[in-house]
């Protein structure tokens, strides 16, 4: 069902890998709710072809960002400004990558250039991207900008590891630039703390199988699915959200506010 929230909106999806990315449901929505688009992901992840089938369903041109490289940066924004005729009215960021996530290391252990690159590319990307919207005014008034992030920011859940510190720091660049992005040119920054979701960078998180089931059993509503949060993402693209801006949003079925369920005690005396 469509409603035409952002009939009229051009926006920037960073982030869709493949079908489960939350990217890509988020792409499809966007698309049915009316909006035009452009996709970017790393160039390594183009190689794998899969988002050249998210751009035929959702109509929109592919350009290739590395997000921590400014040139390719500009290249996006020249390329989106050339393409929509001017500045665009939402991006969504949903990046995450750990380097000692992915080679093993335990936190207590961690590599300290390995860490570099995790808070680069899963934090300070956000300030990147909006640096260089900023520096190149390629962003509309009332943009709305969205970065996906985990309650790791707020709680210790110990296999996160590195992704843990990088959220946090993620969900202060959205407060930081929020702020002077509102200011400026009134332009909204928030994320949205997604439950776990089955996806390639989810995955990737040691015990995952276990977590996502926990986390179903601490949820009222249960875990919110990918197609929940690109909903959730059309909501503050919209203009219905106008006065959101600087906040972490849980999207989480009421996982972050619960303290036990009897679920969680029955499967521990079982
Ligand atoms: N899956 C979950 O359980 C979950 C829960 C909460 C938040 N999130 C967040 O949602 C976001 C999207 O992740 P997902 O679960 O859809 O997984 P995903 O693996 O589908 O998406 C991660 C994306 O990051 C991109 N990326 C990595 N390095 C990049 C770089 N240098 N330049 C540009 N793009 C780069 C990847 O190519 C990929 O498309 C991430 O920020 C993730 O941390 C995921």
């Amino acid at each position: 069902m469509s409603n035409q929230l952002l009939k009229g909106k051009k926006g920037i999806i960073f982030g869709a890998l493949d079908e489960k990315s939350i990217a890509w449901r988020t792409a499809l929505q966007c698309h049915a709710e009316g909006a035009s688009l452009l996709l970017t992901n790393a160039p390594v992840a183009l190689r794998m072809g899969e988002i050249n089938r998210l751009a035929e369903l959702v109509q929109a041109p592919v350009i290739a960002a590395d997000v921590v490289n400014m040139d390719d940066l500009k290249k996006l924004f020249e390329a989106s400004i050339a393409h929509f005729g001017g500045g665009v009215d939402f991006i969504l960021h949903s990046i995450g990558m750990s380097l000692n996530v992915r080679k093993g290391k335990h936190y207590t252990e961690m590599d300290y250039g390995f860490n570099q690159r995790t808070l680069d590319i899963s934090a300070m990307s956000l300030h990147r991207v909006l640096r260089t919207a900023w520096d190149m005014d390629a962003l509309n008034e009332w943009a709305s900008v969205v970065a996906l992030t985990y309650i790791a920011a707020q709680r210790v859940f110990p296999d996160y590891n590195e992704m843990a510190d990088a959220k946090a720091l993620l969900e202060s660049v959205a407060r930081s630039f929020g702020y002077h992005y509102g200011v400026r040119k009134k332009v909204r920054v928030n994320t949205v703390s997604q439950s776990p979701t089955r996806t390639t960078a989810g995955s990737g998180v040691k015990g995952f199988d276990g977590f996502i089931s926990y986390a179903e059993r601490m949820s009222p509503l249960g875990n919110a699915s990918a197609d929940d949060c690109a909903r959730y993402c059309v909501s503050l693209f919209s203009d219905l959200s106008r006065m959101v801006t600087m906040q972490n949003l849980f999207h989480d079925g009421g996982f972050s506010f619960t303290g036990v369920t009897p679920a969680v005690i029955d499967q521990m005396e079982k």
